[in-house]
């Protein structure tokens, strides 16, 4: 299995390169340690080119990836630019992209694009609400085969799969919190999918939570929440807070 993964969803923020940089860096100087956590920053597009020149240590990744080569897409950005530019992973499928209407269709043509040029997806999968009949399972079980349609098992070690229900989400309004146990819960029946649609090879897959993950909760998810690594979004704006996240699971890593 790979090292456990953190990373940071910057989402659209911040406003400036100048303190994109400064936030970068303040991260950058304080992970030099760090050794068995691969550290991921996915800044806005634009700032992917200039942080990639700051640091080795941590990898960058893209928040979205088109799924066309190149060609007639106003406004879309493809993987393989991203690729070029020094991107190494993508998140794919995230809850607020497709709540502006991206489809399960639309994440698997991503992640296949993304896989076909070697960047690693991060395919974020989870439910707005949880019912009494635990109809969310089936919810998720829809999501991971239709975003993961056709993809052959020599590439799903490459794929993250990040549980984020939406629910516990730090924009999503009267948001809750979730515990490590509906993380663990949920992380076991992902785990058991993919082993039903890969086989062994599923095994090389890394899962992992977001959703309001914060320096205080992590450890808890790391210990408890049957997960490889976290994704944290409003916690990743904050350069000590991401730190702490990160050297939280290194040290739970030894
Ligand atoms: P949050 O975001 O940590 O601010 O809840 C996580 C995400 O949406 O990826």
């Amino acid at each position: 299995m790979s090292k456990k993964i953190i990373i940071g969803n910057w989402k659209m923020n911040p406003l400036t390169l100048k303190e994109a940089e400064k936030l970068f860096n303040n991260v950058a100087k304080n992970v030099s340690g760090i050794k068995k956590t691969e550290i991921v920053i996915c800044p806005p597009f634009l700032y992917l080119e200039r942080l990639k020149k700051i640091s080795k240590k941590i990898n960058l990744g893209a928040q979205d990836a088109f799924w066309g080569d190149a060609g007639a897409y106003t406004g879309e950005i493809s993987a393989e630019m991203l690729y070029n530019i020094g991107a190494r992973y993508v998140i794919s499928g995230h809850s607020e992209r497709r709540a502006l209407g991206e489809s399960n269709t639309d994440v698997n043509k991503k992640v296949r694009a993304s896989l076909s040029v070697g960047l690693r997806p991060v395919l974020c999968v989870g439910e707005s609400a949880r019912d009494e009949n635990h109809g969310y399972f089936n919810f998720i079980k829809t999501q991971l085969e239709e975003c993961l349609a056709g993809i052959s098992k020599n590439s799903i070690s490459k794929i993250t799969i990040a549980y984020e229900p939406i629910w516990a989400i730090s924009s999503t309004p009267n948001r809750q919190d979730a515990t490590s146990d509906d993380s663990r819960e949920m992380a076991i029946f992902i785990r058991k999918i993919l082993s039903d649609k890969f086989g062994p090879e599923a095994s090389q897959m890394r899962i992992i939570y977001g959703g309001s993950v914060n320096e205080k909760d992590a450890e808890e998810f790391l210990k408890n929440g049957g997960v490889d690594g976290l994704l944290a979004g409003r916690a990743s704006l904050d350069a000590k807070k991401f730190v702490e996240i990160v050297k939280t699971c290194e040290i739970l890593s030894k």
